[in-house]
This record gives C-alpha cells, sequence and structure tokens, in this order.
C-alpha cells in the first residue's frame, strides 16, 4: 500500500460550475482528493426534503412506503431505496423496485430539479460535459438505482474504506461489464448533524493489488490511520462532495447529538467504450 503524497480540495460554488469543466477529470486523475460545491439546492428544500425523510418511518410525506434497509448494525445507518454493496440474494426485487422509489426520490427535490434533473447535469458540466445517469440494468428497461439515501442516528458511523473494494462483492457481476475501474463518489447533505457525522479522506491509496472485499475487511491488516494526514468534508444542507473514494480510505466520523445525518450518495464509474458516466447507490 502507498500512501498518497498530498489531499487537495476544490471549494466552489453551484452557480460558477460551468468555471471548471475539468473539476471531475482532476478528481479521478488525482489532481483533487474532493471537489466541494456549494448550493447546489437551497435550504429551505432541503429542510422540507428533511422533515420528509423523518416522517418516512411512520408511512407519512411523500417518502411514504419506501423501503427501509440497513448497515450493518452498529454502524447505526439505514437507507431508503437499496444499496447495491449490501445485496446478497440477486437483484430481482432490487430492478423492480427502481422505478416507484425513483419517483419518491424526485418528489422529495424541488419540482423540476429532482436528481437526475438537476445534480447529475451539474456533476455532467463539471465533467467535460459526459452524461451521467444511473446504468441500464440486465434486462431491458430496468435501471440500477441511481442513489441511495442515507440516514445515520447518534454514534452512526461508516469505518475506513475505499469504495473499490465494493465492486468484489457477487452483486457487482453484471455492474462491471459496464464500467471502468476506480470508482468515485457523491455525496448530498440534506441537513447536518449538531456534531459529527463528517466525511474524512486520509492521505492514503491503496492500490488494486490490495484491496479486500468490505466483507473481510475486518479479517485483514488494515493500514494504521493514525498519522495519515486528512482531509475533513463538512457539508452545509444542499451541498455535495465528489470524492476519489475509490482508491482513497476514507470515512465518516460519528454522529454525535440526536439529529440524524441525512445524505443521497450515488457511487460513480466511467462507462465502458462510452464517454459517459455512471452512477449506482
Ligand atoms: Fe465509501
Amino acid at each position: 500500500m502507498n500512501a498518497s503524497p498530498k489531499l487537495e480540495l476544490l471549494e466552489i460554488s453551484a452557480s460558477d460550475a460551468t468555471h471548471y469543466p475539468n473539476a471531475v477529470t482532476k478528481v479521478r486523475n488525482g489532481d483533487l482528493t474532493a471537489l466541494v460545491v456549494r448550493g447546489v439546492y437551497d435550504a429551505v428544500a432541503m429542510a422540507w426534503a428533511t422533515e420528509q425523510l423523518e416522517l418516512a418511518d411512520s408511512g407519512r410525506g411523500v417518502m411514504a412506503g419506501v423501503r427501509r434497509t440497513t448497515f450493518p448494525e452498529k454502524f447505526n445507518g439505514w437507507f431508503y431505496g437499496q444499496n447495491l454493496n449490501l445485496l446478497t440474494d440477486g437483484l430481482d426485487e432490487y430492478f423492480n423496485e427502481g422505478p416507484s422509489y425513483l419517483k419518491r426520490l424526485d418528489a422529495l427535490l424541488p419540482r423540476g430539479e429532482g436528481f437526475t434533473e438537476r445534480l447529475l447535469p451539474l456533476l455532467s458540466s463539471l465533467d467535460e460535459g459526459r452524461p451521467y445517469s444511473a446504468p441500464p440494468g440486465p434486462r431491458q428497461g430496468k435501471n440500477y438505482q441511481v442513489t441511495t439515501i442515507r440516514g445515520h442516528g447518534c454514534k452512526g458511523y461508516i469505518p475506513p474504506h475505499c469504495d473499490n473494494e465494493q465492486a468484489h462483492n457477487p452483486s457487482y457481476e453484471h455492474l462491471l461489464t459496464l464500467v471502468r475501474d476506480d470508482l468515485f463518489s457523491v455525496v448530498l447533505a440534506f441537513n447536518r448533524p449538531q456534531s459529527g457525522g463528517v466525511l474524512e479522506v486520509y492521505d492514503y491509496v491503496v492500490p488494486a493489488c490490495a484491496r479486500v472485499p468490505i466483507a473481510l475487511a475486518s479479517t485483514v491488516l488494515r493500514p494504521d490511520l493514525s498519522r495519515a494526514c486528512s482531509l475533513l468534508l463538512p457539508l452545509s444542507p444542499g451541498d455535495i462532495v465528489v470524492v476519489d473514494s475509490g482508491r482513497h480510505y476514507h470515512r465518516v466520523t460519528p454522529v454525535e447529538g440526536i439529529r440524524t445525518r441525512w445524505t443521497a450518495c450515488s457511487f460513480m464509474a466511467h462507462a465502458i467504450n462510452r464517454r459517459a458516466v455512471y452512477c449506482w447507490g
């Protein structure tokens, strides 16, 4: 394993995005570790969306009836939509539920500014115009779920990992025929916890030969990150961060306080034989 020589952050406002057409390329080639875009959605819209997310479990609001899936218990986190990394029993249900999940996701965001209407085109403008979309599934007309919404409760966290490790899971078998190596990711913040719950990216890159599936993560020697430099990336409601998370170790620090941390998170990769980027949750 190699330590990367530097951590570089670019922070811009959403209204300036067109001035940075190569920003995602810089994340992909290692010139930038992370790109923060402030104000992709306004704070009022995010406050309303957060309220809707809080109502979902009691069967109310625009997310009523959405499927809730969970992280491993100790992480105190859960998803609306299904995380491809954690699926073990085939993908039929995942693909069948995609359209109704997408409908709810669009209802959560301002009219005409849904995830695929606002956020993906913004990423495209930051990535030399490459189209961003959910990958097509193995059966015609059924796409992968473009993102998951994630809740993390008090003391919820995600331990250090790199996202390329996820691609070892059997649920990626078909997807790996569509994308090139090295995942990256985007996180949209709906709100901010009282404290903690911050994405932290370490100055530590894992080469392909040293990656292990996350299920085996606890059985192998992990690097000592205690002395590694890191970038803490606190987001305000409506901000996004694009991270070279496939190769860089990163984590979410424990959420402190009673306020749930709500985000949407998509993994992304360049399409094989297409000048395009695929996004999935
Ligand atoms: Fe990750």
